[in-house]
C-alpha cells in the first residue's frame, strides 16, 4: 500500500498537533454554550478525524453520522450532492451542529449540507474540515474550521480514499500517477 504513495504530504505527527490545535479552538468557542454541541462525522472519509478530534474537545457532546455522495469521474467531483443517509434526528431547536469533514473541494458538500441542516431547523450549523484546497472551489465556501491548506493534488490515507482504498494509512499523502492508470484499466 506504501508504495503506492509518491510523497508523505502531512506526517502522523503534523496530524497530531493539528487536531489538537482544532480540538482546543472548538472547546474555546462552545464551552459557553447553553445548546446541545453535535458533532456530525460525514460519512465515511471524516471517521479517521472525527475519531481523534473528538477525543480532544473538552466539553459534553454528541455524535451523528451523515452519508453524502458526489458523483463524478474517479478523481473530480461532481458537483451534484446526493444525501444517502440523512440525520435522524426530529428537534435541532437546540443543537448547534458542527460538520466534520475530511476535505474541502469544490465547497459542494459543505455547502449544501450547510444549507440542509439549517433548513431542518438547526440552532447553528458550523463546519470544520481537516484539508482544504482553495483552489479548487466553486462556490463560494469558508469553514469555520480547517485544520490545513493543501496544493491541488488527490490525497489519501487517515481516512480519506482512492476507490475506497487507501482509508488505513496513518499519514495523509499523494497517490503515485500510475495508481490512477491501473485502477483504470482494473476497474
Ligand atoms: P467537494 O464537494 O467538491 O468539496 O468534495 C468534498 C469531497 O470530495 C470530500 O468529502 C472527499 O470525499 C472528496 N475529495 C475531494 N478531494 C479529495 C482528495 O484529494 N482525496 C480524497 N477524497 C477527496
Ligand atoms: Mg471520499
Amino acid at each position: 500500500m506504501k508504495d503506492c504513495i509518491e510523497r508523505i504530504l502531512i506526517s502522523e505527527e503534523e496530524i497530531d498537533s493539528i487536531t489538537s490545535s482544532l480540538a482546543e479552538k472548538i472547546t474555546e468557542d462552545y464551552k459557553n454554550s447553553e445548546r446541545e454541541l453535535v458533532l456530525l462525522c460525514v460519512l465515511k472519509g471524516s471517521i479517521v478525524f472525527m475519531a481523534d478530534l473528538m477525543k480532544k474537545i473538552q466539553i459534553p457532546l454528541e455524535v451523528e453520522t451523515m452519508k453524502v455522495s458526489s458523483y463524478g469521474a474517479e478523481t473530480v467531483s461532481s458537483g451534484i450532492i446526493k444525501i444517502q443517509l440523512d440525520l435522524c434526528r426530529d428537534d435541532l431547536s437546540n443543537v448547534d451542529i458542527l460538520i466534520i469533514e475530511d476535505i474541502i473541494d469544490s465547497g459542494n458538500t459543505l455547502s449544501k449540507l450547510t444549507k440542509h441542516l439549517l433548513k431542518k431547523g438547526a440552532a447553528s450549523v458550523k463546519t470544520c474540515t481537516l484539508l482544504d484546497k482553495p483552489s479548487r472551489r466553486e462556490v463560494d465556501f469558508k469553514p469555520d474550521y480547517c485544520g490545513t491548506v493543501i496544493p491541488d493534488e488527490f490525497v489519501v490515507g487517515y481516512g480519506l480514499d482512492y476507490n475506497e482504498k487507501f482509508r488505513n494509512l496513518p499519514f495523509i499523502g499523494i497517490l503515485k500517477p500510475e495508481v490512477y492508470g491501473k485502477s483504470a484499466e482494473n476497474d
